[in-house]
């Protein structure tokens, strides 16, 4: 039996998204950064999210400082082959958004030429600037508040946010900001549950929360945490359905196995040569012996 007969089938598109929150319909999104990951993603999910992540969780990077455009572009145009049906949010990588806004303009503009329907950027009010310029463009932005992994030396490492009433209220005026300037979401990102439940009341553009809580409107996982295919320290927040890493290690252990005894390949999964050829190649002779 399939589990994915009640998946959303519509296209997903920006105004569909903020309808659903008027219904109190949950959005889901996950990250994909290949076109395997986005077939597997696209009949379940509402947003695929070619995230920076990627820079961690396929390039071996220890944070995502280190993507860069091209990787990203690279990554994106993978996911967009696949043509999914979910909303393709690219995610615009440290450095691209804050040199001028004619380059951050050409970077967001790329992603969407590249096949993405939105960009994703991480900051408070100190972005309403560039997000208006970019939603001036029609370029949709999804805004992305709390722990924003960009900020990582500046944050002192990955720590929850909004823990303490000055910093709290900044990401609630932060978010307000961005809702003025244009996003059409944000992501809220390790944040008290409580201080989510607030933004998410208050503000009327959707709110996608990862370590934020239940109270948001839709909620975000990295794919290959779900999946459990990394196998680093998972933040209590995610929930591994599955342990990936080691179901996949252990069926290629058992093919690895059976290539050491001989039992693979067996006929059925060999070539043979037509009727009368098989002769011709048991009496071949090289013409220049040495
Ligand atoms: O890059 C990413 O995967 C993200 C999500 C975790 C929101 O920004």
């Amino acid at each position: 039996m399939s589990h994915i007969s009640d998946s959303p089938v519509e296209r997903v598109t920006i105004p569909v998204l903020q309808r659903w929150k008027g219904e109190g319909r949950r959005a889901v999104m996950t990250t994909a950064y290949d076109a395997v990951t986005a077939r597997i993603a696209d009949p379940i999910v509402d947003i695929i999210l070619v995230g920076d992540s990627v820079g961690n969780v396929c390039l071996g990077f220890d944070n995502t400082l280190p993507v860069s455009m091209a990787m990203m572009n690279h990554h994106l145009e993978a996911v967009a082959r696949t043509k999914p049906r979910a909303l393709l949010v690219a995610d615009m990588p440290f450095l691209s958004f804050h040199l001028s806004p004619e380059e951050t303009i050409r970077n967001a503009g790329g992603f969407l030429q590249r096949g993405a329907d939105a960009v994703k950027l991480e900051g408070g009010a100190k972005r309403a600037e560039i997000v208006r310029a970019l939603v001036d463009c029609e370029i949709p932005v999804m805004g992305h508040l709390g722990l924003t992994p960009q900020s990582v030396n500046v944050m002192g490492g990955f720590k929850v946010q909004g823990r303490n009433a000055d910093n709290a209220l900044r990401l609630l005026d932060d978010a307000h900001c961005l809702q003025e300037a244009g996003c059409f979401a944000l992501v809220l990102e390790g944040i008290p549950a409580e201080l989510a439940a607030r933004a998410t009341n208050s503000l009327t553009i959707p709110t996608i929360g990862i370590g934020a809580g239940p109270s948001c409107s839709g909620q975000v996982l990295v794919f290959h945490d779900v999946l459990g295919l990394t196998e680093s320290h998972r933040p209590k927040f995610v929930r591994t359905y599955v342990e990936g890493f080691l179901l996949l290690q252990e069926a290629l252990s058992r093919w690895a196995a059976d290539v050491r005894t001989g039992t693979f390949p067996t006929p059925q999964e060999s070539y043979r040569l037509p009727e009368g050829l098989s002769d011709a190649i048991a009496n071949w002779a090289p013409s220049n012996p040495t």
